[in-house]
């Protein structure tokens, strides 16, 4: 059987990172437990769907800390993450008909190079750049892109960044209490709530057709919220700011960059009705 236990040498430095890459050997080793042979294929299979899955999780968190702190090989390191889904995908394929010794063989090398190989080579390098990233390690920067065209929208969305940034220079002085940190992380979920209010009032007013859906965004995101809110006070600095920098990023960077802007295409394809009309 291969080697699948965690070892102290694999650990990058950050305790969230660390603790889902554990928890990616954990299911690795799944694949590796005895059962009789004719259900060998099915519990290799199992675990090799339950391992992509979490590592779509896991990537998606690694990759949103990339970019709050501004990691320099960002891109190049989402395309490993790519490669080694693509790659587990092939071996699904390959699974149902290949002789099972030889799989076993080929599962053990995929281990080594995606697994242990890339946390060892390329997460520790993030790490490092964190760590040398010395102070507001997290602060993220407003691009104007982000506009989305609407005045009050606009100036909300920038408040929005403001009071993150807030929270992470807070969260990074040493002498900061919980009951600071979790007080702004408060207000921050406040103007949140009234913003997905002014927006939902302005996708209403000009009939937007996704406003159901976006609303739906929206709950979730208050949702995630809540949840954070609720684990601060149990959590260490280093996890309060992984998780506020994950929960930023993704449920407020992504949400107004992806999300918000496409009222912007809406308003857009709207003008170019109204010329059309006009030309006609
Ligand atoms: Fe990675
Ligand atoms: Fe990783
Ligand atoms: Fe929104
Ligand atoms: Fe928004």
């Amino acid at each position: 059987m291969h080697d699948l236990d965690w070892k102290e040498r694999y650990a990058i430095g950050h305790p969230l990172i660390d603790n889902e890459h554990k928890h990616l050997f954990e299911i690795a080793m799944k694949a590796f437990k005895p059962v009789a042979p004719e259900l060998r294929k099915e519990k290799i299979k199992d675990a090799i769907v339950e391992l992509k899955e979490y590592m779509k999780i896991h990537f998606k968190h690694e990759e949103s800390f990339m970019r709050v702190i501004e990691y320099p090989n960002t891109n190049q390191h989402i395309n490993i993450h790519q490669i080694i889904i693509d790659n587990m995908k092939v071996m699904l394929n390959k699974l149902p008909n290949s002789n099972i010794k030889e799989f076993e063989k080929d599962l053990a090398y995929f281990i080594e190079s995606s697994l242990i190989s890339h946390i060892i080579d390329e997460d520790r390098k993030i790490q490092k750049w964190y760590e040398n990233k010395k102070g507001q390690r997290y602060i993220i920067h407003w691009q104007n892109e982000y506009l989305v065209g609407h005045k009050e929208i606009d100036d909300e969305h920038q408040f929005l960044f403001h009071i993150s940034n807030e929270a992470f220079v807070l969260s990074e002085k040493d002498n900061s209490s919980k009951e600071k940190i979790k007080e702004i992380v408060m207000k921050l979920s406040l103007y949140i709530k009234q913003h997905f209010e002014h927006e939902e009032n302005y996708m209403r007013e000009i009939k937007y057709p996704h406003l159901m859906h976006h609303h739906e965004m929206h709950e979730n995101i208050i949702n995630e919220m809540n949840s954070f809110l609720k684990k601060i006070i149990n959590m260490d600095t280093v996890a309060f700011e992984f998780e506020l920098a994950i929960f930023i990023e993704k449920w407020l960077v992504q949400h107004i960059i992806y999300e918000d802007r496409k009222i912007k295409e809406f308003i857009k394809g709207e003008d170019i009705k109204i010329i059309n009309i006009e030309g006609l």
